[in-house]
């Protein structure tokens, strides 16, 4: 492969260790010449499979892109530069990537100047990176998770070497702050708050394509969410392959609990996290998730089996029972929390016994959702290594009963929700129906609903009709237009004009001394009227002295005037806006 410059390649053995402490460092962006030349007026697309940790990827790459001058593209085929951001968790998600390369070939010899990377988990692969590059010859670059923020020197030296290249490293991963990154949503937000993972499952790939686990800053985690609250976003999800293990590293009693209690204070209206292992599930993460409403009440807890012969195997650390006790837990201390799963099916040797254990498991625990797969060995894990002796019809056999139980549980639950009225952060029109919106209520639900599309992004209230089981059709609660008035009450109320008026109310509502003069100024206005009605003109004067001393003092107090003061700076803009509105 005269064509290719190897730079790294990846290693198993490297991607399994976790001596090394992982550096905590934050980089300035530096857009090198070249690609910067490159970068004007052209465009890039990046098609990403897998889940949100390559989401999240996608917006980091976005974000390099766009710091080089460079745009999104309408769509893959006019893009200047096509990134493929690949999974690398089951075969068929393998299968996927290599029709999308194969798509481009075209597109690559029309257009000498066509870029064409292939980057993700399934780079991390041994022996990936070179098959992907000899398969296909029109691929560029390859370039593994850990190699993302060298995007743009790797762009760089693409152009300046006239070579494709490979830097794919396996190590346990660094911190790295101040990447840039554009959000592919206006509303909905991921927020990195762990990276890696340490669990070894022994058929999972993860822990050797995304490095050792590793927690960020609070203070950097805050300061994201911080400004999404302010840029207007509705929803974060904070992410982890195993959320609940957040903090562990620094050894001074930070937790998951301690930092989804302060991204809850901060205010945004949703908080959903991401996923949590049952194995190390706390009481205290509990007690958070039930205190605070903002706080979406839907854990994600993947079972993968009901056996506890096959968790031993499967290496999750956590028995049927212990699973089947954190469930009741939920459920007893967050009343009708909704509870989601992911199940493999067929791992290795699973007898019909075992896989029946996992039938009960869904029948009893009732999922709201539950996400199925067959299991597919992968390369280098240990549970690949295991001959296996239940033949493919058999696994196919068990996943379609395992459907039919799951929907029986979705059922019970979804066929509740008709009659009752949720709250729904709106997506945006649906994708088979523009007049049709979308979105998800708090327990995770997808309901359709008839109202017009500027309604997106806002949380409205959807009283839903019929049930679908997996999703919901509604109707929507109120007049849509109102909805606005209301979020230009809420925007109102954060204006800085309208916050000084409120607090000088509250103190002129709360001063002890203004509440008597006004009770004296009362009780003198009484008297002139009495006094007037008893044609009494000296006591008539005496009051109407006193009525006149206690205005002055109340006109002229501290309180009063700094109520007024508020009041004439908010005027005008409430009249401005009274004006663009007429
Ligand atoms: N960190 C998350 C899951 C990441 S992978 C967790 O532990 O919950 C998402 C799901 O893919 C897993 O929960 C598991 O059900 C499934 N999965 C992972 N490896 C698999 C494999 N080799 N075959 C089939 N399913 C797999
Ligand atoms: Fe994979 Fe297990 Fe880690 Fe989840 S916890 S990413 S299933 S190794
Ligand atoms: Fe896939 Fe990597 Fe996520 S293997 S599931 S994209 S961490």
């Amino acid at each position: 492969m005269g064509r290719v410059v190897i730079k790294s390649l990846p290693d198993m053995s490297q991607a399994r260790n976790r001596v090394r402490r992982p550096d905590f460092r934050r980089e300035d962006i530096v857009v090198p010449p070249l690609t910067k030349k490159f970068g004007e007026g052209r465009t890039y697309w990046i098609k990403t499979f897998g889940c949100q940790a390559n989401v999240r990827d996608e917006e980091i790459l976005s974000g390099f892109f766009e710091a080089a001058g460079m745009k999104k593209a309408k769509n893959d085929e006019v893009a200047d530069i096509v990134i493929i951001n690949t999974c690398a968790v089951r075969e068929n998600a393998e299968e996927k990537v290599y029709g999308e390369i194969g798509k481009h070939k075209a597109h690559s010899h029309r257009d000498p100047n066509f870029i064409l990377g292939v980057c993700g988990c399934m780079m991390q692969e041994e022996g990936m990176a070179k098959k992907v590059m000899a398969s296909y010859p029109f691929v560029n670059i390859v370039f593994g998770t850990h190699n993302l923020p060298n995007i743009l020197n790797l762009v760089e030296e693409h152009l300046a070497r006239k070579k494709d290249l490979i830097d794919v490293i396996s190590y346990p991963g660094d911190i790295i702050e101040n990447l840039p990154s554009v959000r592919l949503d206006k509303y909905k937000a991921f927020v990195n708050i762990t990276y890696g993972c340490d669990k070894f499952c022994t058929y999972c790939i993860v822990p050797y394509t995304r490095g050792r686990e590793r927690s960020r800053d609070m203070e950097d985690i805050l300061k994201e969410c911080r400004e999404l609250v302010e840029q207007g976003f509705q929803e974060i999800t904070l992410l982890g392959q195993n959320v609940n293990s957040y903090g562990k590293d620094f050894n001074n009693g930070t937790s998951f609990a301690t930092i989804l209690e302060a991204v809850a204070k901060l205010g945004i209206p949703r908080l959903r996290f991401m996923t949590s292992h049952p194995w190390d599930f706390s009481d205290e993460m509990l007690e958070v998730i039930a205190k605070y409403p903002n706080i979406m009440k839907c854990i994600h807890l993947p079972a993968q089996s009901g056996n506890t012969e096959m968790l031993r195997l499967m290496g999750r650390r956590y028995t049927r029972e212990a699973y089947l006790d954190l469930v009741r837990r939920i459920r007893e201390k967050i009343p009708g929390c909704a509870i989601t799963t992911d199940i493999i099916v067929g791992f290795p040797n699973e007898t019909d016994e075992q896989f029946e254990d996992t039938l009960t498991l869904c029948e009893q625990v009732k999922y709201d959702a539950a996400f199925t797969f067959i299991y597919s060995p992968r390369k280098g894990t240990p549970a690949a290594a295991i001959k296996d002796n239940v033949p493919d019809s058999v696994k196919h056999e068990r996943f379609d009963r395992l459907l039919k139980v799951v929907e029986a549980g979705v059922i019970s639950h979804s066929s509740e929700m008709v009659g009752k009225t949720y709250a729904v952060l709106v997506d945006g029109p649906s994708k088979k129906d523009p007049n049709v919106l979308s979105g998800y209520t708090e327990n995770n639900k997808l309901v359709h609903f008839v109202a017009p599309a500027y309604l997106k992004g806002h949380i409205v209230s959807v009283l839903i009709k019929e049930d679908h089981a997996f999703s919901m059709f509604g109707e929507l609660v109120g007049d849509p237009i109102l909805y606005l008035a209301d979020d230009l009450v809420k925007a109102l109320s954060k204006e800085e004009s309208v916050l000084a008026y409120n607090e000088a109310k509250r103190a002129y509502e709360e001063d002890e001394e203004i509440a008597s003069i006004r009770n004296r100024i009362e009780d003198a206005q009484k008297a002139m009227v009495q006094c007037a009605a008893h044609s009494d003109d000296v006591g008539y004067q005496k009051a109407k002295n006193e009525y006149t001393s206690l205005m002055d003092l109340y006109k002229n107090h501290p309180v009063v005037l700094n109520l007024e003061t508020a009041e004439s700076q908010l005027r005008p803009l409430l009249e401005e806006i009274a004006r663009g509105l007429a």
